[in-house]
């Protein structure tokens, strides 16, 4: 007895909870958390000269670009959730557009079929870039340092190269065979000589540096007109793809205000449409908060019913009436207030499952494959800044604009292009997402920020294409109904639902054998995933002891740094 005593005390003194994880990184000062390492480290150095969050943000988001070649991008787009420390915040939204010439179906055969190899790989897969317009858009109105600091070191390890990660090296490694399909592409991932990439070979990027050069010294104009603007669209020539001049100088980024809701005594801060993200994760938390999620238990098969049959709800929503507000309307403050999420609990059965057929509202959504990034950054004086960024599949869409050294976008993908018809994941979309000229596709990302009494509290997100809003949902809950440390609430097993397929999809060996019998007995379709729900990269501050803890996800070789 005293022995059992006595090793409790001495594991009592070395953790400050029972984890199941590693510690999660502490700073004072600021923290960076993002999904490589080099990229983490280039934001923490520009905190630690004096910028704020804005500027660590946007220097992370062009180090990504040159280190994290499969999602971070200068060819793609993304959302940045900024909530200054004085109250203030706002969204600047860089979601790629579409082509003036793209035609609403403009991927399916002279059968109407769809040809999802179109809208996936190549020259048409691409939408207009959004990164550089956005990343420079916070920067002036929201940053405090010039742009050629910035830019500075992600010039210098493009320019210089960097070590390969071993994923990353075996990344490109198993890629090959598309790479090499396009030439401009197979001059950078694929080596001469048949070989292969190997952990810590230095890749080195020159065109890629020159273009960020153009970046630094022009702004703008260094990507969207001049030099730069005529490789994209000789790229775009030389394939058959639709960006022109004008579509690239025609691109803006968008200041747009972020959605904010309660959920219990925290204050929820994410994006508005077009992402999907900030909407559904709200109207979920609303689903859910009338539950006592704590009594449940953490993935019990009671806490996942709830969970799922919110989830399933909610995605059909999102399917029927999420798209461009530009283009659509959204009827987003129907959709996340309480009353309607109430009317939504109420047809909830707490024992069994109701399939996805029963549940009305609409033509279901996209799906999206398998590379996004996520970071989050705090600074000393309580700014955060919470982005994801995507190129939507890894690599995009496998095309590199010859000599500006770049992977072009994905996203056409994130349209519905056949309206209500299933596209190769089983899925469908609706009319609301349909494929218009200039209009910006649906999104799921969710960089949210969380505030406990009016202060930093959270700053989390994920890539994962439709699993992102449940993996921030997750995160959140781990944390403020569970307890949990923030490396514990991103590291723990998620489970996904979408609405349709009708499937409750877990990570491997992420849920008890007797959950999983119990939610089949409840009537759910229960599916083990093959793979990783995510990458999430959190940060979490104790407010009363004034320790910010970051957090980058176990799935993959991310870094948190703080100081
Ligand atoms: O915007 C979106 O929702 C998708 N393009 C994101 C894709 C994604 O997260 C893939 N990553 N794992």
């Amino acid at each position: 007895m005293k022995i059992y005593i006595l090793f409790l005390t001495i594991i009592f003194l070395f953790t400050e909870t029972f984890s199941a994880s590693r510690d999660p990184v502490r700073g004072k000062n600021g923290m960076v958390v993002s999904a490589d390492p080099i990229a983490t480290k280039v934001g923490l150095e520009i905190l630690k000269k004096g910028g704020n969050a804005v500027d660590a943000a946007v220097a992370v988001g062009f180090a990504l670009a040159v280190t994290y070649p499969a999602a971070g991008n200068i060819g793609g787009g993304g959302f940045m959730n900024i909530r200054f420390a004085d109250g203030k915040s706002y969204v600047v939204d860089y979601r790629e557009k579409a082509p003036k010439s793209a035609k609403r179906d403009m991927y399916l055969d002279s059968l109407g079929n769809f040809n999802s190899d179109k809208s996936m790989f190549g020259y048409l897969a691409s939408g207009v870039p959004g990164a550089v317009a956005g990343l420079l858009l916070g920067l002036e109105k929201y940053g405090t340092m010039k742009r050629d600091k910035i830019l500075e070191q992600p010039i210098q390890i493009a320019e210089k190269g960097f070590p390969l990660n071993y994923r990353l090296a075996s990344y490109i490694n198993s890629e090959k065979e598309i790479f090499s399909k396009y030439n401009s592409s197979k001059k950078i991932f694929v080596k001469n000589n048949g070989s292969e990439f190997l952990e810590n070979e230095l890749f080195r990027q020159k065109d890629l540096a020159k273009t960020l050069k153009r970046i630094s010294e022009k702004g703008r104009d260094g990507f969207y007109k001049g030099k730069t603007a005529d490789l994209i669209i000789d790229e775009m020539k030389s394939g058959g793809g639709l960006i022109t001049h004008s579509d690239l100088e025609n691109y803006e980024a968008k200041i747009r205000e972020p959605l904010v809701s309660k959920y219990r005594e925290y204050e929820i801060i994410s994006v508005p449409p077009p992402s999907s993200g900030g909407t559904a994760l709200i109207q979920l938390l609303n689903i859910v908060e009338n539950y006592n999620l704590k009594s449940l238990g953490h993935n019990s098969s009671k806490y996942i019913h709830r969970l799922t049959e919110a989830m399933r709800r909610a995605y059909a929503d999102r399917a029927e009436f999420l798209g461009d507000p530009d283009f659509v309307k959204v009827p987003v403050n129907w959709l996340i207030s309480k009353n309607y999420s109430n009317e939504r609990r109420n047809t909830i059965d707490t024992l069994k499952a109701t399939p996805s057929v029963m549940i009305k509202n609409g033509a279901p959504t996209n799906y999206e494959s398998a590379q996004t990034t996520h970071y989050s950054v705090i600074d000393k004086w309580g700014n955060c800044v919470s982005v994801t960024t995507t190129l939507n599949g890894g690599f995009g869409s496998y095309v590199v604009v010859d000599g500006a050294g770049f992977l072009l976008n994905n996203e056409m993908d994130d349209f519905s292009a056949k309206p209500g018809e299933p596209n190769m994941f089983g899925l469908v979309g609706g009319f609301a997402n349909a494929i218009e000229p200039e209009k910006r596709m649906l999104s799921s990302m969710t960089p949210t920020i969380v505030l406990k009494n009016g202060k930093p509290f959270m700053v989390v997100g994920t890539p994962g294409g439709a699993t992102i809003i449940t993996t921030v949902l997750q995160v959140i809950l781990n944390v403020v109904e569970f307890g949990m440390n923030i490396q514990e609430a991103i590291d723990a097993p998620r489970i996904h639902h979408q609405w349709l397929p009708d499937k409750l999809f877990f990570e491997k060996n992420g849920l008890a054998v007797d959950v999983v019998e119990n939610l089949r007995l409840m009537g759910h379709n229960v599916v083990e995933r093959g793979g990783n729900s995510g990458l999430a990269e959190g940060i979490l501050v104790d407010q009363k002891k004034g320790i910010i803890f970051g957090a980058t996800d176990s799935r993959g070789y991310g870094t948190a740094e703080g100081y």
